[in-house]
């Protein structure tokens, strides 16, 4: 059976999500720019709706990759963040978001983000469940699952050595 017909099945513009906020003056710091933290949950929401409209599950935050901020974004801005499915596993899923900054008064937009996160599937008791798959309609589609997939080998290399330090930490100290 291909990919399109099995139970679920969608493309990434299926689960596409578009959310617009202000950066208020609670969500900025004391030189007037917004709290990278605000930023990066507002990712997370946005990511996870979009993980949601593709499998129509309950979904966790596994892991966000590294955030790199390449400009501020000045309180009184708007943030406008796109978001999609780049890729599907078996449980898991990657979701991409766009990050960009919009002057209110001119318009001047800025690339201010990009930011991948993973989320797993779960049932009503906490236990992964199958993602349906992505129908790849487009080129830009197939790029998207392709690097999704490289990304998906080093994140879980990274996760992998980090519980392990972890482990070894947790065992000496007894
Ligand atoms: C994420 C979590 C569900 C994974 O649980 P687990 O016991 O490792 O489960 P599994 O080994 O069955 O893995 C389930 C899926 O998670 C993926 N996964 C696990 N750790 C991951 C990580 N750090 N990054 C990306 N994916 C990860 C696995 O690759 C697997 O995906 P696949 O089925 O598509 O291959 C678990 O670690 C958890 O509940 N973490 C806390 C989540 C949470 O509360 N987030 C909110 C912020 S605190």
């Amino acid at each position: 059976m291909t990919e399109a017909g099995k139970a679920g099945a969608k493309t990434p513009r299926a689960s596409r999500v578009v959310m617009t906020e202000t950066v208020l003056p609670g969500d900025g710091n004391v030189l007037g720019s917004a709290f990278g933290g605000r930023i990066a949950q507002w990712i997370d929401v946005a990511a996870a709706i979009a993980c949601q409209r593709h499998c129509r599950q309950r979904v966790v935050t596994a892991s966000m990759d590294d955030l790199h901020f390449l400009k501020p974004i000045r309180v009184g801005m708007i943030v406008e963040l796109r978001a999609q499915v780049n890729a599907t596993f078996r449980t898991s899923m990657e979701a991409g978001v766009r990050i960009e900054s919009e002057s209110p008064l001119t318009g001047e937009r800025a690339h201010v983000c990009s930011a991948y996160l993973t989320f797993v599937a779960q049932d009503e008791h906490g236990r992964p469940v199958e993602v349906p798959p992505l129908v790849l309609e487009t080129e830009e589609d197939r790029r998207r699952d392709q690097d999704a997939k490289r990304r998906r080998a080093v994140r879980l290399e990274h996760a992998r050595a980090k519980r392990e330090r972890l482990l070894a930490e947790t065992k000496e100290r007894g």
